[in-house]
């Protein structure tokens, strides 16, 4: 396995969705029934990922507790005759091998993936933004990503979607200089956040890249830039000056979650994809007068 690391960041403040995020962590809010970040871990442990490494901040204690293995949790939940819980309480700590690092300050994107250099060394890793969820039949995004990664010969994959021409303005824009097939294109540049007009494509960076270990120097040497933070588009601007960089744009429909509407939208798709929710919330919702 060429891809044994995914990098996940969660020290982000969640500003857009105060004021929930002021007492507990957005990557903590529940989708039915599982914190959003889980969605995001069991796509990695799709790709063949077996180290997620989680870049918190001090005060999100609440995600270090949910991946832990709770023993006297598991054996009252035995004792009381719930095995059935205590099985999918214990496959929680035990699906991944869990690093957590600190943020101290949250200085942006890049800095927080510059904080896995500590555990992920010189190892090839995914990055997914721990606010953003994937429903998909078939490989999971991550995985198309990785493939994508191995077949570029271990270069940088940023993963994104082509999105509706006006929304280009909410991310990083890719600059193409040549399509490889039908998903995969390598890259001329990237711009982050363009005016409407200077958008070189509508094809967007969606929270999702793989990279060699080489965007740890770039980031190294990446000035603050938008918003004082230290953006990771600025250091795969800087990387495409050293090696080539490729975009794939993934199979899958993604959800911000960190916007509420796109947190509400997840909530409803993944909730009418369990059968034991789809009959009862159609007739919910039919119920309703919409217009
Ligand atoms: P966002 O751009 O959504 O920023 O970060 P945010 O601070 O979490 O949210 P708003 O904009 O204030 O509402 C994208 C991802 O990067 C992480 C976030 O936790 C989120 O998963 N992040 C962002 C960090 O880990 N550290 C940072 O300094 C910034």
């Amino acid at each position: 396995m060429k891809v044994k690391y995914a990098v996940i960041p969660c020290a982000g403040k969640g500003t857009r969705f105060l004021p929930i995020t002021k007492g507990v962590a957005k990557e903590m809010c529940p989708i039915v029934d599982r914190p959003t970040l889980d969605y995001i871990v069991e796509e990695c442990l799709e790709a063949g990922i077996t180290d997620i490494v989680f870049i918190v901040s001090k005060d999100k204690e609440d995600i270090r507790k949910y991946y832990s293995i709770d023993k006297e949790y598991e054996k009252e939940l035995r004792e009381a005759g719930k095995d059935n819980f205590a099985d999918i309480i214990h496959k929680i700590g035990a699906k991944a091998r869990y690093h957590f690092v600190i943020q101290h300050e949250q200085l942006g994107l890049g800095h927080a993936v510059l904080q896995a250099k500590s555990v992920v060394k010189n190892d090839n890793f995914v990055v997914c933004c721990g606010d953003d969820i994937c429903t998909y039949e078939g490989d999971s995004p991550v995985k198309q990503l990785v493939n994508a990664f191995e077949e570029v010969g271990e270069k940088t994959i940023v993963g994104g979607q082509k999105v509706p021409h006006e929304n280009i303005v909410k991310y990083g824009a890719m600059g193409i200089k040549s399509q490889i097939n039908e998903r995969l294109f390598s890259l001329s540049h990237i711009v982050e956040k363009p005016k409407l007009e200077e958008a070189p494509s509508d094809l967007a960076s969606l929270g999702k890249w793989v990279f060699n270990a080489k965007i740890f120097d770039a980031l190294e040497e990446t000035p603050k830039g938008a918003g004082g933070e230290i953006q990771l588009t600025d250091a795969i601007a800087l990387l495409m000056k050293e090696e080539d960089v490729y975009y794939y744009d993934f199979i899958g429909k993604r959800y911000d979650c960190g916007d509420k509407l796109g947190y509400l939208e997840a909530i409803i798709d993944v909730a009418l994809s369990r059968d034991e929710f789809r009959k009862g919330l159609i007739a919910h919702i039919k119920s309703l007068k919409l217009d």
